[in-house]
């Protein structure tokens, strides 16, 4: 059996992460947001898949972490082989627009909270022997991508992510712990229609979804401390 915690679970690409690992019969998926109503939805979809048995949904906030309920929940699985931290927070607004609290609340949900949960489950991981991390950056946040207006804080909080992911992979070699980035271009979800009022993505978040949970079950077999870019558009 395999074990895989997805964060931001309630909608977009998240959900539809844990739910393609979720219809792997091997797998186990715990999957966290804030949104009971969305993680409601997510149980139900996965009912109707045949797979409820095998994807729990907890509440949980990136932002104001219940680490002893996560880890009540998880310690009893004895490892854990995958982390999708794909919980992402985006705040459109011109540079000069932006406070001190937008960049706080930014980097505590796509950075910091990435940093307090692999602290706190590094123990599952490395009892995996082979587990594997996937952070979900964006094309924002990739060197030498073509940038955009109002996404300064969302790219460079997606830029530490990154430079994160290469860093963890280094630090976490001898310990078996593969750690890999996502830089995903354009997938249609709220946050999207948010960023880009109007733009219609070319991949729906079904399609990235079920690659996401691929490149989690199977991608740390190829790669290890890459930022790969996943897109097929600008932006
Ligand atoms: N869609 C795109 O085109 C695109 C492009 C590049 C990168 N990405 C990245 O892909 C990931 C998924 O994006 P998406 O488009 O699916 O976004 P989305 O529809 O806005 O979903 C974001 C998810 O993050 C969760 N989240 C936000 N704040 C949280 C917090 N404090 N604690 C826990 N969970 C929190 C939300 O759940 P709750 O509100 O329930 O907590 C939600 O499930 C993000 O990291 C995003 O930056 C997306």
């Amino acid at each position: 059996m395999k074990q895989y915690i997805v964060t931001g679970a309630s909608r977009g690409i998240g959900r539809e992460t844990a739910l393609a690992l979720a219809a792997e019969p091997s797998n186990w998926v715990l999957a966290l947001s804030r949104d009971t109503t969305g993680l409601s939805r997510l149980s139900e979809a996965a009912q109707a898949a045949g797979a409820g048995d095998r994807l729990h949904c907890l509440p949980f906030d990136l932002a104001q972490p219940d680490w002893p309920r996560l880890l009540e929940e998880i310690n009893q699985w004895g490892k854990l082989d995958g982390l999708i931290n794909n919980a992402g927070l985006l705040i459109h607004k011109p540079f000069e627009e932006l406070s001190v609290e937008d960049w706080q609340r930014m980097f505590q949900v796509n950075c910091f909270g990435v940093v307090a949960l692999v602290q706190q489950v590094l123990p599952l991981l490395e009892a995996a022997q082979g587990a594997h991390i996937v952070n979900i950056s964006s094309m924002g946040g990739f060197q030498g991508s073509s940038k955009f207006n109002g996404l300064s804080a969302y790219s460079a909080s997606k830029a530490a992510l990154a430079n994160l992911t290469e860093t963890l992979a280094e630090e976490f070699q001898s310990r078996r712990i593969a750690v890999n980035c996502l830089a995903l271009g354009a997938v249609q979800t709220e946050m999207l229609a948010q960023a880009f009022p109007g733009y219609a993505a070319p991949l729906t978040s079904e399609e990235m979804g079920g690659f996401v949970a691929w490149f989690a079950a199977h991608g740390n077999r190829f790669f290890n401390g890459k930022i790969l870019p996943v897109s097929v558009s600008t932006p």
